[in-house]
């Protein structure tokens, strides 16, 4: 079984995004800028912001961070989005995910420049998507084509089964194989007999968000699986005992000697959201240098 290394895969991606702000800082005499903002306690969603971070430093973009309450009001938040937008160092930037309850997604998706879109999430940028004229897509989606690419493993004429519908993963996942010319399936939470449309697919993309909800005996033998699963991911990600404790949909240990390749949890998928993020960050930079 082929590991597929998001770690490797993600680095290629990073230095060559680094190389390309390094000229962006040539053309335009600016830095890049990725604003970041998140709500509330939730210590995954520091982790993942902390690491976003971090990756924006060490390819020589600026990043900011707005840290709001978990009692911040729907309008507080959307007014602070919508300063945002105007910030003139900022070139693209997300709202962490989830939100606290009381705040409705759908409107500050909405509430966001579609120009600086980092994620890809709002509603203006998923349309481009689903007319195949996207500027950047979603981050977990884009780096599972990626990772697919980077192997050779070729999509088309495939038969891909997407297990979850989020707007976030399942959904544009879907958009991007069927872009690929891949024979797609969606299944989901109402999906009967689930692991008959999977053991039938030489791809699946398994983004349920249940930890270790399929094993071998899901998948067709010789099939290729990709886990975007991440659970447990709390706590520092400096501590090595709690990084081997992080795992994914999918129980990776049972796949060898039956799939012919997979992504590992972690190690896979994740680290390849994070370069995708920086990507989309810069391709929208240079569209506003562009328009400006
Ligand atoms: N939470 C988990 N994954 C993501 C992501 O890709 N983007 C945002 N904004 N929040 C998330």
């Amino acid at each position: 079984m082929l590991v597929l290394d998001g770690k490797i895969v993600s680095q290629l991606l990073k230095t060559e995004i680094s190389q390309k702000v390094t000229e962006f800082k040539a053309k335009y005499h600016r830095t890049p800028g990725l604003g970041v903002i998140i709500v509330g306690n939730n210590p995954a969603s520091h982790v993942y912001v902390r690491n976003k971070e971090i990756a924006c430093k060490n390819v020589g973009m600026n990043s900011i961070k707005w840290d709001f309450p978990e009692d911040i009001s729907e309008d507080d938040l959307v007014k602070q989005i919508k300063k945002m937008n105007e910030l003139k160092d900022v070139d693209a930037f997300l709202v962490q995910m989830p939100l606290p309850q009381h705040i409705n997604t759908d409107k500050i998706l909405d509430a966001i420049d579609p120009l600086k879109d980092a994620d890809g999430l709002h509603p203006y940028n998923l349309g481009m998507l689903w007319v195949n004229r996207q500027i950047v897509a979603p981050c977990t989606p884009w780096g599972v084509i990626r990772i697919l690419k980077h192997y050779e493993i070729s999509i088309a004429g495939k038969n891909c089964v997407v297990v979850g519908r989020s707007q976030i993963v399942g959904k544009p996942m879907a958009h991007l194989l069927t872009q690929a010319d891949g024979t797609v399936t969606i299944v989901h939470s109402r999906t009967k007999n689930i692991s008959d449309f999977t053991r039938q697919a030489d791809i699946v993309v398994v983004a349920a968000g249940k930890k270790h909800l399929m094993g071998k005996n899901d998948f067709k033998v010789g099939s290729v699986i990709i886990d975007v699963g991440i659970h447990g991911s709390g706590l520092s990600s400096s501590d090595q005992r709690e990084k081997s404790k992080i795992s994914g949909d999918v129980r990776f240990d049972e796949l060898q000697g039956w799939v012919s390749a997979a992504t590992p949890v972690p190690g896979g998928v994740g680290p390849m959201t994070i370069a995708c993020l920086l990507e989309n960050t810069l391709k929208l930079a240079e569209n506003r240098m562009k328009i400006c």
